[in-house]
């Protein structure tokens, strides 16, 4: 093809910047990449616990990529609300897609959407500051919280109850966050698995995190850490797995030191029902049994667990876009290689990059290898791409801005980013996320004043 190929990249999470990056190694590409919200990064703004500053601080690497000539953010578009799949293939030659898994699996058990309840996406949402979580979602006024899920996000908002607000104003979260967090009134954690220590999702320095939390112990009970055959050959043939237990062995031995917040490590146990009068009083589970292949029989035994406040974080699910096929049983858009199938073929113009692509798993580093796999066939397509018939790359801005879609462009991130620092500043912290949507569209117009 002659003359450079217009690609539009729809997400600007870790995968979506990724495959810019691979793109535009190629000089003959020029990308935008789109997203929903008028900030970028994805999950990497609104997912990785602010505490976790040295991840955080992987938006420098991704930055280098959205400011590289050849690659222009937009943001405030939506696929489906703003622009449909149909026109955007009037206006790109190549559309990535990159909009990552954004809604929460449920248990489908009694109780489950009793006030006090939430989805560990939700809590998350609210915590990291993200536009679309309402200010007031969340009080904290719960003596006793159980997180349903041993993985390494279950362990991420385990750790965000158990610190103070003080441990946490390093981070940029929101003040109104902050001042919830410094008034919780929360004791007592009990992140809860279905399946044994060996089974156990997260991953070793994550759990040891809790471990040396200075406003909380852990408690483990030894019984629950018993393995059976499928367990003792994962301890023994995969280090990870070992030193998961290993962890959980010498935690359930160590004194308590009275500290104000204790994290219950529980496994075995499968929340059946939630309880409660009007709203969250309890999780009524059943405990299980190995049953020595690595899955778990119930026992038909009960234990209730006292909790105010529940969080679900039994994983994520992509959501269906308008136009696209969907897979509604992975939850994923199908694909051979990247190359989006429509009626069980795949083929040119139309891609797919992350958790959309593969599902919700992996971490940030997995989606460059993905991004990759996903290029290399865009690359080789690219001869045979269909040639949209708009080349003017304000084009796509213009019909926008008439129908009424603000687009907030990369100077209008960049004057985001400097009111975010500004607010840090002000108070004594690095940066302070603004939360609200308008307050947010408001920063980036400053950007065109001035
Ligand atoms: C709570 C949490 C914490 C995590 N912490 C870590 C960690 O500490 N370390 C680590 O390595 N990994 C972590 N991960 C995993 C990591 O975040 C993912 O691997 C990664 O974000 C997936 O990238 P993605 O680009 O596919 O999706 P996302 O990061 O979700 O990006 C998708 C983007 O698409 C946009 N979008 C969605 N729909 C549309 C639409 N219709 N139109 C336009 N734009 C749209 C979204 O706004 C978003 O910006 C964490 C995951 C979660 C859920
Ligand atoms: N710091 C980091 O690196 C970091 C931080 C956060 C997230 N991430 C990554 O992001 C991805 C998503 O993390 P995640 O924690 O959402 O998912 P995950 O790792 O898949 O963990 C989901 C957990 O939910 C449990 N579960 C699922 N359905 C259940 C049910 N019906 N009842 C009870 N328990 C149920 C699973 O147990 P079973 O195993 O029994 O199904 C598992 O313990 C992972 O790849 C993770 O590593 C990384």
């Amino acid at each position: 093809m002659s003359g450079s190929v217009r690609v539009a990249v729809i997400g600007s999470g870790p995968a979506g910047l990724y495959a810019a990056d691979e793109l535009t190694k190629h000089d003959a590409v020029s990308v935008d990449v789109i997203d929903r919200l008028p900030c970028p990064y994805g999950l990497l703004r609104y997912g990785v616990a602010p505490d976790h500053l040295k991840m955080k601080s992987l938006e420098i690497t991704l930055r280098k990529i959205l400011q590289r000539p050849g690659v222009r953010f937009l943001g405030g578009i939506e696929l489906g609300s703003g622009i449909s799949a149909a026109e955007l293939r009037e206006y790109y030659d190549a559309v990535v897609y990159a909009t990552g898994s954004s809604v929460d699996r449920r248990l489908s058990i009694p109780g489950e959407d009793l006030p006090g309840s939430f989805s560990a996406t939700e809590f998350v949402a609210w915590y990291c500051g993200h536009p679309d979580a309402a200010v007031d979602a969340f009080t904290l006024t719960a003596r006793s919280a159980v997180v349903v899920g041993v993985g390494n996000v279950a362990v991420d908002v385990t750790r965000i109850l158990a610190k103070t607000a003080r441990e946490l104003d390093v981070t940029d979260m929101p003040d109104h966050v902050l001042e919830v967090l410094d008034k919780s009134t929360v004791r007592d954690i009990y992140m809860v698995g279905r399946r044994g220590p060996a089974q156990a999702k997260f991953t070793t320095k994550e759990l040891r995190e809790l471990g040396e939390l200075a406003h909380a112990d852990v408690v483990v009970d030894p019984a629950e850490l018993v393995l059976d055959q499928a367990g003792k050959e994962l301890v023994e043939n995969n280090k990870a797995i070992r030193r998961n237990v290993e962890t959980l062995q010498e935690w359930s031995t160590r004194p308590q030191q009275g500290r104000a917040r204790r994290i219950h490590l529980r496994f075995l146990l499968s929340p059946v029902a939630v309880l409660g009068t009007g709203r969250v009083e309890a999780v009524r589970c059943e405990r299980n049994d190995l049953d020595g292949s690595g899955s778990v029989i119930g026992t038909g035994k009960a234990e209730t667990l006292p909790a105010q406040l529940l969080l679900r974080s039994v994983g994520y699910r992509g959501l269906p876009l308008p136009g696209i096929p969907f897979d509604e049983r992975s939850g994923v858009i199908p694909n051979v290689a990247g190359r989006v199938q429509r009626n069980g073929s795949a083929g040119t113009g139309e891609y797919v990059v992350g958790w959309i692509k593969r599902g919700p798993t992996g971490v940030i580093g997995t989606n460059r290898g993905d991004a990759k796999e996903t290029v290399e066939q865009l690359l080789h397509d690219l001869d045979a791409l269909p040639r949209a018939p708009y080349r003017d790359p304000d084009a796509i801005i213009e019909r926008l801005n008439e129908r009424g879609v603000g687009v907030v462009n990369w100077a209008g991130w960049e004057a985001i980013d400097a009111a975010e620092l500004a607010l840090g500043v002000a108070a004594g912290r690095t940066r302070i996320k603004i939360a609200d949507r308008a307050a947010l569209l408001i920063a980036a117009a400053n950007a065109l004043r001035g």
